[in-house]
């Protein structure tokens, strides 16, 4: 038995995903006043992203299942101590990590957002699945709240916040991450500039799309 498979936390993230499936109709109606032209607008610029998030703030923009459990494996698989997440909103994927900290022996989990009403939840949601004592959410935009405070090195990267961002966290993340870490960045296509980079040997990554909508990539030097 796992922490990720145990029935406290296996409950609670069948209703979660459920309550995500059930929020797709909000999700769409949120951004129905926007042409798909400012849709992906919003989604590409490195100023608009604070207005998308406001208007999709109810919502949880979960992983899905399959990434919820890759996350786990990856996690388990590189024995992580210390997992650094941009995009908490309500904890789907935090849960995900966190159980796999709680199953390596202990760690950390550093997750930021913005939104207040998001933080509020994702910490109900750790604390449901008694998982809150591995985790360190940070209330403010990632720009700020992952500048300073990191530990010396991180095992693993989610990038799941605003996809425009998704170089400048890595860079903000690089100096931390030695050979052999993965980062797994969610609806990366969204941005050409980050897959190039990851992409590039040249730059120290191997990297390859995953389902579809998730880009796994290892830090190589
Ligand atoms: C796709 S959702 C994250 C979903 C979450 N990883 C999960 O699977 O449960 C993206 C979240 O990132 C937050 N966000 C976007 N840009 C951000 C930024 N610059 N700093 C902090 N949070 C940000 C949004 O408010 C939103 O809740």
């Amino acid at each position: 038995m796992t922490t990720l498979t145990g029935t406290r936390l296996a409950s609670l993230l069948d209703r979660l995903f459920a309550e995500a499936d059930e929020a797709s109709a909000e999700t769409d109606s949120a951004v129905a006043d926007l042409t798909s032209e400012e849709r992906a607008r919003l989604m590409r610029s490195k100023t608009g992203y604070p207005d998308l998030y406001e208007r999709l703030k109810n919502v949880p923009l979960a992983v899905s299942r399959e990434t919820g459990t890759l996350l786990y494996m990856l996690a388990r698989g590189a024995k992580a101590r210390n997992v650094v997440e941009f995009g908490t909103s309500f904890g789907i994927s935090t849960l995900h990590l966190a159980a796999a900290l709680r199953d390596n022996g202990g760690g950390r989990l550093i997750t930021t957002e913005f939104e207040p009403s998001k933080v509020a939840r994702a910490r109900e949601n750790l604390m449901a699945g008694g998982l809150i004592d591995l985790v360190e959410i940070r209330q403010g935009d990632a720009l700020q709240t992952l500048k300073a405070g990191l530990p010396e090195t991180i095992d693993l990267l989610l990038l799941d916040g605003a996809k425009a961002l998704y170089p400048d966290v890595l860079s903000l993340m690089e100096m931390r991450l030695r050979p052999g870490v993965f980062i797994v960045a969610d609806d990366a296509d969204v941005n050409p500039d980050y897959l190039a980079r990851v992409r590039s040997a040249k730059q120290g990554y191997l990297s390859t799309p995953f389902g579809g909508d998730v880009e796994v990539s290892i830090r190589l030097i």
